[in-house]
This record gives C-alpha cells, structure tokens and sequence, in this order.
C-alpha cells in the first residue's frame, strides 16, 4: 500500500510559486493506493467510482497524469491500480500531489523498489505538471515528506522543529477553485503591476520569517497574528471569496487566534489555529460540517488528524 499525505499551507502560497519560501505541513488525511498484475493498465479511484485507462482517457487530465507516471517505469508489467482519496479534490488540501506520491509508492511496492521521500516528489512533480501549468513543487514534496517545512524552489524542504504541536482547524468552502486559474491570475498580475505584487511578496517573505520563529518558540498568539496578515495580502491578491470571508470571521469570532484561506484560494479551504484543543473544537463546531481539527507536529510520524 502506497501512501500520500495531503498538506496545508500555513504561510506563503502563491508567492512560492514566484520563488519566495512557503511553510507547509503534511497531515494525516491523504491518499492510499495499491497496484497489482493486470491485464490492462486501469485505474480505480474512491471514494469518487472513476475508473480509468491511461491510454484511451487522454482527455481526461487523470487519465494522462497516470500515463506521464507509468512512463517512468519501462519494461513493467500491466498494472490495476486503485486509489481510496480522503481528501476533497480541488479544495487546497493538496489532493493531486497526494494521489500522485500514493500511486508511485504503490507502483514502486509492487516492483520492489525502495526510494528516497525526495526521489518520489520529484517523480510526483511530473504528475502535478498535468494539472497545474507552473507548480512550485511545495504539495509533492510535503506530500511524500510529511512534516512541517519551510520550502522554497531553490532549496526544496528544510525541516522546522516545533516548540510545541500547533492545533488547526481546517474548513472547506464547498467552493470549486483552480489553483492552474488562480495562479494564471496572480502572474497576470505580477506582469500588469510588478512594484505592487512584489511589495506583497515581500510582505509575505516577512511574515514566512517571523513565522518560522513563532513556531519554533511555539507561539500561537504570534502565529494568529501572522495568518490574519497573510490572509489579508492573499484577499488583495483577489484569492479570497465572501464565503472564505465569512468563515475566516466566524472562526475568530469562536476564539480561533487567526484564520486564513490554504493553497491556491479562489474557494477551497481556510485554516484557523487554536491555542489549544478544546479551543479547535469549539472552532470547528462553527465552521460547518466538513470542517476537521489537525494537530501539527514536527515529525511525520507525530501528525494527528482528528476527523470531525
Ligand atoms: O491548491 P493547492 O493545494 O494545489 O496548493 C497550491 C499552492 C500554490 O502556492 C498556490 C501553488 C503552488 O504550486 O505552490
């Protein structure tokens, strides 16, 4: 069984995509896949009751991100391939890297190979090419490494060791979002007036800083602070809707220390931290039935989600 992480952006999305550091963190939510023999190659993905063949869906974006992978492998037998996908597609959570780390982990099981977290998310990356234009490779690597990093393109991850476990909440807008479509209109952008969304990247560059140090001090009233700031940047980067808004409000109006949307915005999700966990759970009550509580650790392994 191959497993991908889905993740949450804590600081820093859509500047990373421009080479500015990002912190991100796996959770315990994500992907499960196995591969066996087969006949023909087919994949199976659940909860959503798709079924695919790589060569003859090639209009289907799925279909050809499995072929790109399955490229990789020559001379390997026909493979059944099926997918269990915990998270929602499309909602900023990081679902397609992790589907595409659980397939190749599951491939790479059934072929006897053993990789590196890092051999994975630069295989993975080819997969996340499909279905987002210029990603900055920050889902794939998290979602293979677990964790929680600050990355940025030149450097890959670098670890952050926490204080203390920091506790999420995590929304959902129900909202469909494109990330490829909202990072399309960020570069336009950037290109139509470069002094004003560098001076926002900038910004963010400096809140990914003190961020960093909040949380190795484990300082959840600075790491509010800090989200509030990078939400309000990512809302003038028109990435933000009213519904986002609400739900940003309402967690802090529940006591969350501060709120902001996760990944690629245009809908999908938001994140709010608690200072502790009975602090989550009243924020989670109020944020709507999807909504989960994670608890983030420095290690991979100490990362606990609590569904709802
Ligand atoms: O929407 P997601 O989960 O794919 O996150 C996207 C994060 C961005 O910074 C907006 C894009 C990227 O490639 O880093």
């Amino acid at each position: 069984m191959g497993f991908g992480r889905g993740k949450v952006i804590l600081f820093g999305e859509h500047a990373v995509v421009h080479g500015y550091p990002a912190i991100a963190a796996g959770i315990e939510r994500g992907v499960h896949a196995s591969a066996t023999g087969a006949e023909e190659d087919i994949a199976e993905f659940d909860p959503w009751n798709l079924r695919l063949c790589p060569g003859a869906n090639a209009e289907e974006p799925l279909a050809r991100a499995l072929a790109a992978i399955l490229s990789l492998y020559p001379g390997r037998p026909r493979l059944h391939i099926r997918a269990n996908v915990e998270l929602p597609a499309g909602a900023g959570l990081g679902c397609s890297a992790a589907i595409g780390v659980a397939i190749l982990r599951a491939i790479d099981e059934v072929l006897g190979r053993s990789r590196s977290d890092r051999e994975i998310a630069a295989d993975a990356l080819r997969w996340e090419k499909v279905f987002h234009g210029n990603p900055s490779g920050v889902d794939n690597a998290v979602s293979a490494a677990g964790g929680v990093a600050r990355y940025t393109k030149e450097d890959g991850l670098i670890p952050i060791h926490l204080g203390a476990p920091i506790h999420l909440v995590v929304g959902n807008s129900e909202e469909p979002s494109s990330t490829k479509e909202t990072v399309a209109s960020v570069a336009r952008q950037y290109e139509r007036n470069r002094q004003r969304v560098t001076k926002n990247f900038e910004a963010i560059d400096s809140i990914v800083r003190n961020a960093v140090l909040a949380l190795q001090e484990c300082d959840p009233v600075a790491l509010g602070q800090l989200m509030d700031m990078n939400h309000m940047i990512l809302s003038s980067l028109m990435l933000s809707t009213p519904k986002l808004e609400a739900m940003c409000k309402a967690a802090r109006e529940a006591g969350a220390l501060g709120a902001k949307l996760t990944g690629g915005g245009g809908g999908g999700c938001m994140i709010a931290i608690a200072a502790n966990a009975s602090q989550a759970e009243t924020v989670r009550a109020a944020l709507g039935e999807s909504a989960f509580v994670t608890k983030v650790a420095s290690s991979a392994g100490a990362i606990d989600t609590e569904a709802s």
